[in-house]
């Protein structure tokens, strides 16, 4: 399905590495030469025709974002660098200014680097406490374990929507519920969620979501800070310089302009961001359901295929995403990832950034496969057919 619009896959690779990064299909790189060839300007700066139309193709971007996960306003909308830079800002803009010690933040321990170590920050900078929702026997988060973690010092939950190696979707609309009847903000990382599931922030309620293109198709180094306009509004801008600012004449007199632009200081990432809108338009003209159907279904066919091998444990059976993490009984990941890359197939191997998960499944290290749409039977029959023979691998590993 598609595979012709992917550069990349004119190469003899086996690409199972999505979590990580997806392929860029050739209308997002074609998007993104034809800015630099025939309008690479500034953003919001000239006065002269293809400046105009540079402003014209960056705002476009941010309507097919507000459009793609249902934005009310676009003011709500702020280009970032990827989803760490987002979950950042929220952490050290807006809540080390509103927590106080003794807060709490609860979290899982599945969470991604990105979603733990900004709050490890107010941990250590403003006192708060970190505390980790139980997960059920699935390593799943449930809303009776979420209800059984707020205190009447809870005042945020941050939670990835689906986790990069559990691959577990989250109740994020019954969470936000339960989380604003006790005045508890949400804050959902995003970035395994929104290229693979319809995500509309008004429908789950969620306080800020964070989210990178380059994981939906777009280019790197672009990603959206999402939040409420009245939450946004008090988010302290950890960057201040050009574009940003109304005027300034001394320290005390430094005023800046609206949102979003006061929380995009500098020359923003304008290639990346209209590379993202056309990646936004071609996730659209498939359908995010179709999207998610085929993942569905690529999961099961590499389930079913798997757990009819004895020598391959999997940590995340239940998942309902296109994330399966698994290991080859006595070998060490790393080493079933290069054996697997001498014959061209792509997958990762070890924490993937989640270097609390040990602490859920016990296991640290493992292989993981994360499917995209484009990914197919075949390629999967070809991984199982590597995977089934253990003594190949080990002949062959190193
Ligand atoms: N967050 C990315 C991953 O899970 C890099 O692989």
């Amino acid at each position: 399905m598609k595979t012709e619009d992917f550069p990349m896959l004119k190469q003899d690779i086996i690409y199972l590495d999505n979590g990580a990064t997806t392929l860029k299909p050739q209308v997002v790189i074609d998007k993104m030469t034809e800015y630099y060839e025939k309008y690479s300007a500034n953003a919001h700066r000239g006065d002269y025709d293809i400046s105009y139309k540079v402003d014209m193709e960056f705002e476009n971007a941010r309507d097919l974002v507000v459009n793609f996960i249902n934005v009310r306003e676009k003011e709500e909308v702020v280009f970032t660098s990827g989803a760490t830079e987002s979950l950042n800002m929220i952490a050290t803009g807006f809540f080390a200014n509103l927590l106080e010690p003794g807060d709490e933040i609860l979290i899982t321990t599945t969470e991604h680097a990105s979603n733990v170590m900004p709050w490890f920050r107010l941990v250590n900078d403003c006192g708060c406490v970190l505390k980790f929702i139980p997960l059920d026997d699935n390593l799943h988060v449930t809303i009776d374990n979420v209800k059984k973690s707020i205190t009447p010092r809870t005042k945020l939950i941050a939670l990835a929507q689906i986790t990069n190696v559990i691959g577990d979707v989250r109740p994020i609309k019954e969470i936000c519920k339960l989380a604003h009847e006790n005045d508890i903000f949400v804050v959902v990382d995003g970035a395994q969620s929104v290229p693979h599931m319809k995500v509309d922030v008004q429908d789950l309620d969620v306080d800020f979501l964070a989210f990178s293109g380059h994981k939906m198709l777009g280019p790197t180094g672009i990603g959206i800070l999402y939040g409420k306009k009245e939450l946004l509004e008090s988010l302290e801008p950890i960057n201040l310089g050009g574009g940003m600012n109304e005027s300034f004449d001394s320290p005390s007199e430094m005023y800046l302009k609206e949102l979003p632009t006061r929380l995009e200081a500098g020359t923003p990432n304008i290639a990346g961001a209209i590379g993202l809108g056309a990646a936004i338009e071609y996730i659209n003209k498939i359908g995010l359901d179709k999207i998610h159907e085929r993942e569905v279904h690529l999961r099961e066919y590499l389930i079913d295929k798997l757990v009819r091998i004895p020598h391959i444990d999997i940590i995340n059976l239940e998942a309902d995403s296109g994330i399966v993490a698994f290991n080859v009984d006595g070998i060490f990941s790393q080493d079933v990832a290069y054996y697997l890359n001498k014959y061209n197939i792509c997958v990762r191997a070890g924490n993937h950034c989640a270097k609390l998960v040990k602490n859920a499944t016990g296991v640290t290290n493992s292989l993981r496969v994360s499917l995209y749409f484009y990914n197919t039977e075949r390629e999967i029959d070809e991984l199982v057919e590597l995977l089934g023979d253990k003594d190949k691998i080990i002949r062959e590993m190193i």
